[in-house]
């Protein structure tokens, strides 16, 4: 199957290598953010029995498929990455259709995917552990990589490719099964990328798909005593209950959560540049992504400039249905995030920032159906106002005027969260300092908040994680336990710290 276009319109979860409904006989719909009369597809509405099912039957595959030697399971997952190159077209244009963000966008989720299957199947043949002498005669040690188990997967609408793979991918090299929950506002991408993981080869039950709300999905994988990794992309309230769930039993557990990433513009930046990466880091993806640069404290000797052209920008940028190859910005993903943009607005103009464009939704005409928002910018906020402080997940930047590199670090530093910041300025010394001092997981120098690349670690400090990173070989650490392994080939018993004066054949 090529796309969307020729499944059934009732979607199933896939257990042991079976598509099937759920439990509960009941679907939910998904629909085109741009235009809600069209139905993408109606999608299972699991319950816990169905998430205890796929659990049981990633147990029963995980007793096998850790036994596949690494490079094979990794040519399961190069043949996945060839059947996505051949399709990429066709999935970029289906997760535009089910979350809106334009093809120029999709087709990179769809890459990214593409990008961390074939280095995770490179990860087959390395894998690489250490062997180090011992400090005793005639003993061999090497520390090995093991698999965990059963990997419960939760993730988010925005990368609806991209970050399943990041999941999937590692566990799966490593010799993990999966239970995958995808988001109930972009469930289609998921599947198909599953759907082409089974094509590839990969035995049944080695990846199940459960779909359905956070609450009767995601909560009962998360607490399954059969699932002892877990890992969430989402907000914090939600990460937070999931580290508690996952706290009684000492699982595995990696969280990515919220943003509220900086652009440093200094007086010496090229302004040019920092107004195209402000546009994109603020405005792509219509501010929807855990990296977007919703925060710009510019320094006060480019203040004016800066903002008349970053305003200019974003008045002329084309807002509308992401299939349209025009269309700069799609819609937001639905009802309640385009209202709380709205309320985020509201609350920014009593504080006390200046709206300089922006801040209504659009639902005029060709608007009519969608769920579409103005991008906004706020002028001359303080760094301690909300619209300055908390994650919107919107097309809505707080530009703050600053004076010097160091009031510029505290800004960035005096939020909760810490995943990407980012310093445009010509000076050597201004941009390893701030590399330096801006306390995030990724920091760019010349280029927006966005953008990270997939053999590169993916994550943020304070609110915005629990210290593990995606991506790299940081997710192969996350995916695996250490095993070090000791063999004496001495024939005698030789005590480690105790025979201290043992020199193999010179030795006492
Ligand atoms: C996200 O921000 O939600 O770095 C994920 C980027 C993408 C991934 C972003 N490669 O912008």
């Amino acid at each position: 199957m090529t796309s969307a276009a020729v499944m059934p319109r009732a979607y199933r979860n896939l257990i042991n290598g079976e598509w099937v409904e759920a439990s509960t006989g009941r679907f939910f719909e998904n629909r085109n953010p741009a235009n809600a009369d069209e139905l993408i597809g109606m999608f299972p509405a699991s319950a816990e029995d169905d998430v205890n099912q796929a659990v049981e039957a990633a147990q029963a595959a995980y007793e096998k498929w850790r036994l596949v030697p690494a490079p094979k399971r990794a040519e399961i997952l190069f043949r996945a990455a060839q059947l996505l190159v051949l399709r990429k077209e066709d999935l970029a244009r289906a997760m535009t259709q089910e979350m809106g963000k334009i093809l120029t966008e999709t087709r990179g989720d769809v890459q990214e995917a593409i990008d961390m299957t074939y280095y995770m199947a490179g990860e087959g043949r390395r894998l690489f552990g250490q062997t180090t002498p011992s400090e005793l005669p005639n003993k061999f040690a090497m520390s090995v990589r093991q698999p965990v188990g059963v990997c419960g997967l939760i993730t988010p609408w925005n990368f609806p490719m991209a970050i399943p793979s990041w999941k999937m991918m590692p566990a799966l090299v490593c010799g993990n099964t999966v239970v995958l929950k995808p988001p109930a506002d972009a469930p289609l991408s998921s599947l198909l990328l599953v759907q082409i993981l089974a094509e590839a080869g990969l035995p049944p039950g080695v990846v199940n798909i459960v779909f359905g709300p956070g609450s009767a999905v995601g909560t009962p994988l998360a607490k399954h005593p059969g699932v002892p990794v877990v890992s969430f992309t989402g907000s914090t309230t939600v990460g937070r209950f999931i580290a508690e769930a996952c706290a009684p039993k000492f699982k595995h557990c990696s969280l990515e959560m919220g943003g509220k990433n900086i652009i440093l513009v200094m007086d010496d930046a090229n302004l040019d540049l920092a107004v195209d990466g402000a546009i994109w880091g603020g405005f792509g993806t219509t501010g929807q992504r855990c990296t977007a640069a919703s925060r710009v404290a510019v320094h006060k000797r480019v203040y004016k400039e800066f903002v008349e052209r970053f305003v200019d920008r974003a008045k002329s940028l084309k807002v509308g249905d992401g299939l349209n190859s025009a269309t700069e910005m799609g819609p937001c993903i639905n009802k309640a995030q385009l209202e709380k943009v709205a309320e985020y607005v509201a609350i920014g103009t009593d504080e006390g920032a200046k709206l300089l464009t922006g801040g209504h939704r659009l639902a005029d005409g060709a608007y009519a159906k969608g769920w579409f928002f103005e991008p906004t910018i706020f002028g001359d906020c303080s760094p301690r106002m909300r619209v300055a402080q908390e994650e919107i997940f919107g097309p809505v930047v707080s530009v703050i005027p600053m004076e010097n590199l160091e009031e510029a670090v505290d800004i960035a530093n005096g939020v909760p969260y810490g995943l990407s910041a980012s310093i445009y300025t010509r000076d050597v010394n201004k941009a390893f300092a701030a590399a330096r001092d801006l306390f995030t997981g990724i920091v760019y120098v010349n280029a927006p908040t966005i953008g990270a690349e997939i053999h590169l670690p993916f994550g943020g400090t304070k609110q915005t994680g629990n210290g593990h990173r995606e991506a790299a070989i940081a997710a192969i650490d996350f995916y695996t336990e250490w095993k070090t392994i000791y063999i004496d080939y001495s024939d005698r018993l030789q005590r480690a710290q105790i025979d201290t004066s043992s020199f193999g054949t010179f030795g006492g």
